[in-house]
């Protein structure tokens, strides 16, 4: 397809970035992805994610590290032309891991992000989609959290990053006419999710009969967002023109406690959980509430799966893995 449109996804191998990538596929994208298959977590989820991807003619992946200023120079002759959108979603996730490698996280996340910008500037790529995270808003006392407030407050090393990049993406924007659009993503769940995070990480504890530590009093609650609503989101931001410099929440508007979300998942894998009660995280948010007002103005985005058919999902997809990662081992 001659007159297909070609985007460069960064962490197309990760979560929501292989979903992103299977619709782009789909829908007659041409698509490369940088991916250095960080070892966050198993290199082995990545490479299942991507496993369909590798057969599609319209795709190309380059295993390429971001914190590379000349390997991420190399990207475009790699991938054999230019791209019309940059959608950045390589990051070092997760809020636990920052505390005890801060430096690690400023290389990935903000040093990668100021090369991929360096290369986007040279190419003369005019439209820039940054995925940030609800973390930014830290301690920021106003609920449900607003692209308004200014207070911005991180509470760990991550967050941090994640704030620099948006501002990071302003100057570009500002001052060398790069259209940014930064997310702000509230907890991403459902199938594929990664294993760090609670939902995933508790369900596969429950499965083998092993108890799950839950921080604090349980009293923390979350905006959990369906990954599909993330994917449309982002897919919105990759069209919009209206101006040259926004930022949105990608969130649910709804928040969930972390009790009645270890309830669902009793209820969605039939096991019952047993809870190993532990110290609160220091970094760690009590509270996530998205006000989505602005990404339903401005991007048409309105959240389309609730967490009971989401959870469900997750379900059944968590049980058929598991099933595929026995067959690897045996
Ligand atoms: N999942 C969530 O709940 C959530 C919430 C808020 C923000 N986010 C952000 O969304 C993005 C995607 O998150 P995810 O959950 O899919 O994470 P993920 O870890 O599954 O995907 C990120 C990918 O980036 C790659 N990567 C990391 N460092 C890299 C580097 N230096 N060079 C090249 N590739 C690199 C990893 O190998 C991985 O495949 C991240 O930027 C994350 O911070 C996610």
């Amino acid at each position: 397809m001659a007159n297909a449109k070609s985007a460069l996804i960064t962490g197309g191998a990760g979560f929501i970035g292989s979903h992103l990538v299977d619709g782009l596929l789909a829908d007659g994208w041409r698509v490369c992805v940088v991916d250095n298959f960080d070892p966050y977590y198993a290199e082995a989820i990545k490479r299942r994610n991507i496993a369909a991807h590798l057969r599609h003619a319209n795709y190309r992946l380059l295993e390429c590290d971001l914190r590379d200023a000349a390997a991420v120079e190399a990207i475009a002759p790699a991938a054999g032309g230019d791209f019309d959108v940059i959608v950045h979603l390589a990051a070092k996730a997760g809020v636990r891991n920052s505390l005890t490698d801060p430096l690690g996280y400023q290389m990935s996340n903000v040093i990668g992000l100021q090369n991929l910008l360096t290369f986007a500037h040279r190419r003369g790529i005019k439209q820039f989609v940054f995925g940030s995270s609800s973390s930014v808003y830290g301690d920021c006392p106003r609920l449900p959290w607003s692209e308004a407030d200014l207070d911005l407050l991180p509470m760990n090393p991550y967050a941090s990053t994640k704030l620099a990049g948006e501002q990071l993406g302003y100057v570009y924007s500002r001052t060398f006419g790069l259209r940014f659009i930064g997310l702000r993503f509230f907890t991403v769940y459902g199938e594929r999710q990664r294993p760090d995070l609670a939902i995933h990480k508790f369900a596969r504890l429950m499965l083998k009969g092993h108890k799950i530590p839950v921080y604090g009093d349980g009293s923390s609650e979350r905006d959990f967002t369906y990954w599909g609503d993330i994917v449309a989101g982002i897919r919105a931001s990759m069209e919009y023109q209206a101006s040259a410099y926004e930022v949105f929440n990608l969130g649910n508007h709804r928040t969930i406690g972390l009790l009645d979300t270890i309830r669902k998942l009793e209820d969605v894998l039939g096991v019952k959980a047993d809870i190993d009660w532990q110290d609160w995280q220091p970094g760690e948010m009590r509270r996530t509430w998205a006000n989505i007002d602005k990404a339903q103005r401005l991007l048409g985005f309105t959240p389309a799966t609730d967490f009971d058919t989401g959870m469900a999902r997750f379900a059944v997809w968590l049980k058929d893995t598991l099933k595929l990662e026995g067959a690897a081992v045996a």
